[in-house]
């Protein structure tokens, strides 16, 4: 019974979890090739940390009582009794690798990014998934307001260079010495209009008023409004540390404003702490592209010595739907020399060698050996922009000759197969020079 019953049952995707087809990996590597393209200037390193850690990790580092660890994560007990969970963000393992390899000491600070999955278990909608991509950049050992800009700035520009017009929503939460004093205060004023808040900003004002901010509720929303803000409370240091910030802000031209409400989920932060919306999604604070902030305590708090640090990450289907909608045009590849088509049986065994050859010498290629036709196979070079394709028939085969298309003209001429290579590095270099006077 259970096994026809299983037969039977569809196998399908897991709740909250997405394919990416390969239609849409070219929004995912134009993402990544953005990534590298400002990661590695910056001098960032990648590090890529495992997908599932010791339970712990998250309880110390993110916080046991945030909603990311205490309801969203994915916990299980291995068959040796381990308690593992599947990571729920990169910041966490990222510190534990730099403490356990010993980055403490290489020259500070240590620029690190990753690209990788993540796990909440959360109630999926759009934009908000079980299985989800994260790009993160992370900057530990140096407390320096100017790190603090240049994440910014770096997170800001590439969304901008995606073709994604963002605000930077910023503030500072504050540290050890003044936070305390600040979250009496709030502790003071919700009390105050307890009445009207929430189930769940109740039960935050006894764990952390701070997160009453981050509330959707329309009511509670208005109590945050007239609520005391923390940058009239904080201390001296934090707040010079801010001003810098925001100076370095305005020197470089982002477009930010202060906004007291973001508070950010996860216990490790401290200071500077900013969140990415679209322009039309300000108000919308449900759908951040992505967000970051400091996290001076982290380090200490996992095991290593006191370590200053900040870092930001942005999820990637969210700018892949983002992209989507705003139609961002993806550039075409302009980098295929030659597309290899053939007629014929004979030919096609000769194209098999051809294609290896020359892929060996570094062209680069594409083809598509299953093809019969030649206006199909011409079609398909033409879509990948090929420069020139070569065409092998029967003919050619019994001459020792070969044709090669300019795909620009259709201009065809027969060369000498044996002089395969040197025609097209001929000819690839005059397209080349004729193209770069096209830009003067
Ligand atoms: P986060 O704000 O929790 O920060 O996540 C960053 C981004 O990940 C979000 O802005 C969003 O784009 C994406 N994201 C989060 N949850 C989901 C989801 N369920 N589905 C789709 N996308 C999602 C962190 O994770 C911190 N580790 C960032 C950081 C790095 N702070 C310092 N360094």
């Amino acid at each position: 019974m259970s096994s026809k019953k299983s037969k039977k049952s569809k196998i399908q995707l897991v709740k909250g979890m997405r394919d990416v087809l390969p239609d849409d990996q070219v929004y995912w590597d134009y993402i990544r090739e953005k990534v590298f393209s400002l990661a590695y200037p910056y001098s960032f390193k990648r590090i890529d940390t495992p997908i599932v850690e010791f339970t712990n990790l998250f309880k110390r580092g993110v916080g046991e009582e945030t909603d990311l660890v205490s309801k969203e994560m994915y916990s299980f007990v291995t068959q040796g009794g381990d308690k593992l969970s599947l990571r729920p963000e990169n910041t966490a393992g990222v510190v534990r690798s730099y403490i356990e390899h010993g980055m403490l000491n290489l020259p500070q600070p240590v620029k690190l990014f990753y690209i990788g999955p993540q796990f909440r278990h959360d109630n999926p909608q759009a934009g908000r998934y079980r299985q989800f991509w994260q790009f993160g950049f992370e900057i530990i050992g140096d407390d320096d307001p100017i790190l603090d800009a240049q994440l910014i700035a770096i997170s800001y520009n590439i969304l901008k260079e995606l073709g994604i017009n963002t605000e930077v929503h910023v503030n500072s939460i504050g540290d050890d010495n003044c936070r305390p004093q600040y979250l009496k205060v709030i502790k003071k004023y919700y009390s105050d209009n307890k009445k009207d808040l929430c189930k769940d900003c109740l039960s935050r004002l006894n764990q952390n008023p701070l997160r009453i901010f981050d509330c959707k509720n329309k009511k509670c929303q208005s109590i945050a409004e007239q609520a005391p803000q923390i940058l009239d409370n904080l201390c001296d240091s934090c707040k010079e540390h801010f001003m810098t910030v925001v100076d370095y802000l305005d020197e470089m031209d982002i477009k930010y404003s202060l906004d007291p409400y973001i508070v950010r989920g996860l216990d490790y932060y401290s200071r500077t702490a900013w969140e990415l919306f679209t322009e039309n999604d300000k108000e919308e604070k449900t759908s951040a592209l992505g967000g970051g902030g400091r996290y001076d305590g982290l380090v200490e708090t996992l095991g290593g010595r006191p370590t200053p640090a900040v870092g930001f990450a942005i999820g990637i289907e969210r700018v892949v739907i983002k992209m989507m909608e705003l139609k961002v045009e993806i550039p075409k590849s302009k980098n295929l020399d030659i597309y290899i088509a053939q007629l014929g049986a004979e030919s096609r065994k000769k194209a098999l060698t051809l294609f290896e050859s020359l892929r060996k010498e570094g062209f680069s290629l594409a083809e598509n050996m299953s093809k019969r036709g030649l206006k199909d196979q011409l079609d398909i070079a033409d879509k990948k922009g090929a420069k020139y394709t070569l065409i092998l028939g029967q003919k050619e085969i019994a001459d020792g000759t070969v044709i090669i298309r300019d795909m620009e003209s259709g201009v065809q001429e027969v060369i000498d197969f044996n002089k395969t290579k040197t025609e097209i590095r001929k000819r690839l270099a005059t397209h080349e020079a004729k193209n770069l006077k096209l830009k003067k």
